[in-house]
């Protein structure tokens, strides 16, 4: 049953002042830092693939519902009422968000993010069918989306990225169908990223769906970066063979900092094994000698207290994303990425990584690239001391990809027996990429301010490098310039401030 109790109703949908409404309203925006040039400037964060900054109207629901927060396992006082029912709701909306039928799909939360669900699901459909030992990953995939697989889901084969012209970089659906028909009977599933962290290359899930069902495999998906960026369809498809087995993502990547990791499977193949996890809210009765699983969803899943207080803020951000309606998202971010992908590309200093036409090969949100003579490390650095520009450097916990599209773009060849004992990427520092990401947020205005940076790095390479050394960490360190954080966030002298007051 729904309850808006808690959740701020939208009326308006679709409209573009509602968008831009939405888009002025998250925390972080005015964040202002002194640079090393000692101007104070407004940080521009470009690191949305890591993790988004908090969206107003979830901070300020979650807020509210701190006035009611109560354990879910209470049952009889107004606040477990309330506390218990919006949170049923946020189960809800999720599933409707991912068109996932109710009747056939639950949805729980496990963990900070989604590498603590996709570990679930990996021992879970290892459990459900152990004689099938193989998995199938692309080689694409953030490492949450690998080893747990291999620890946990069986022998794993990573299906190679296609190196074709215009599909440079997306996951090669020829050579997936060749390892599904010879491996046909022992794989127990295919598990994809719905888009890479490292290039943004989009995947088309429901086709890899329907060519996992096909012979006879599960699929499961890496929604991780797919959540807030495109529209997701785990069944309802006009081929059922095209519907998702499996779907995961992170919370923290879809505007609620805070919150848990959502999956959202099946639940004819979870009732088939009883629960991963055990303990208090998921029996329906305990004895000393045996216990009793309750049938109902997701109580099932959810052993122990959850993030109640996360859940509700995602619930929310989840509902803002609805009501914009993720295709009118999708549009907007197609649209920041092709024209920074564009402007990029006008600058002959840069290399971007994967295909770089959007018709052909869609991407969201995500970019990775190196500056021709300069360390991505070194980049970063600047990028951020100098123009208060957030981006992620190094491998982005994807270094098989990483790797295989460095030795894709720039012709090289890294050889067994070295790449063998490369065990710690600080010490090979050219194996690396700069990241930059957006959010609901960006605007024409940031990739401006970045392109205008880029800009300037080539222009004033020299100078930049000379104030730089490599410190015993592998960073890059400002000779001069000195950051404290201290000064911008303590957080003991805050609490201290706070009790004086
Ligand atoms: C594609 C992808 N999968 C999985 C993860 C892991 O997510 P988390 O850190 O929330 O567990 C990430 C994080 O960057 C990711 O980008």
């Amino acid at each position: 049953m729904e309850t808006d109790i808690l959740i701020p109703e939208i009326k308006e949908k679709e409209t573009t002042n509602f968008f831009e409404k939405v888009q002025n309203d998250f925390l972080g925006l005015e964040t202002n830092y002194q640079v090393a040039s000692g101007e104070i400037t407004r940080r521009i964060y470009l690191d949305s693939t890591a993790s988004t900054l908090m969206m107003g109207i979830a901070h300020r629901t979650g807020e509210k519902f701190l006035q009611h927060y109560s354990n879910t396992h209470s049952l009889m006082h107004f606040s477990a009422k309330i506390a218990t029912k919006t949170y049923a709701w946020v189960h809800e909306k999720i599933l409707q968000f991912v068109q996932a039928d109710p009747e056939h799909y639950t949805c729980f939360f496990t963990g900070s993010g989604t590498t603590s669900g996709m570990n679930r699901i990996a021992r879970v459909f290892n459990h459900l069918q152990p004689k099938k030992d193989v998995v199938l990953v692309s080689i694409m995939e953030h490492h949450s989306n690998d080893l747990p697989h291999r620890k946990h889901g069986g022998h794993v084969i990573h299906i190679p990225v296609d190196t074709h012209e215009s599909k440079m970089g997306c996951v090669d659906m020829d050579l997936l169908e060749h390892y599904l028909a010879e491996y046909e009977g022992r794989v127990n599933y295919v598990s994809v990223t719905g888009i890479s962290n490292v290039t943004g290359i989009i995947n088309p899930i429901n086709e890899v769906a329907k060519l996992a069902h096909h012979y006879g495999a599960y699929i499961v998906v890496d929604a991780a970066q797919m959540a807030a960026h495109v529209p997701i369809v785990m069944s309802g498809n006009a081929d059922p063979e095209m519907d998702v087995d499996a779907l995961i993502f992170s919370g923290h990547k879809t505007y609620a900092p805070g919150s848990p990791g959502v999956v959202i499977v099946r639940k004819d193949l979870m009732e088939k094994i009883e629960p991963e996890e055990v303990g208090g809210g998921m029996v329906d009765r305990v004895f000393p000698e045996r216990y009793y699983v309750t049938n109902d969803f997701p109580d099932r899943e959810e052993a122990g207290t959850q993030n109640i207080l996360g859940a509700i803020t995602l619930g929310a951000a989840i509902h803002v994303l609805d009501q914009i309606g993720m295709e009118n998202v999708l549009e907007e971010d197609t649209q920041l990425t092709h024209y920074c992908l564009e402007e990029m590309l006008k600058i002959p200093e840069v290399v971007i990584y994967g295909e770089t036409c959007m018709k052909t090969c869609p991407r969201a949100g995500t970019i990775s690239f190196n500056m021709k003579n300069l360390n991505h490390g070194l980049v970063a650095a600047i990028l951020n001391d100098y123009f208060n520009i957030a981006v992620r450097n190094e491998c982005f916990c994807a270094h098989p990809y990483v790797e295989k599209m460095l030795e894709l773009t720039h012709h090289i060849q890294i050889n067994e027996a070295r790449a063998k004992q490369i065990t710690d990427w600080h010490t090979e520092p050219w194996m690396g990429m700069v990241r930059v990401s957006f959010g609901l947020y960006n605007t024409k205005d940031d990739v401006d301010h970045f392109i205008y940076a880029l800009k300037e790095i080539v222009r004033k390479k020299d100078e930049y490098e000379k104030y730089y050394i490599i410190n015993d960490h592998g960073d890059y360190e400002h000779l001069t310039f000195q950051f404290s954080c201290k000064d911008y966030f303590n957080l003991s002298q805050l609490v201290l401030d706070e009790l004086d007051s």
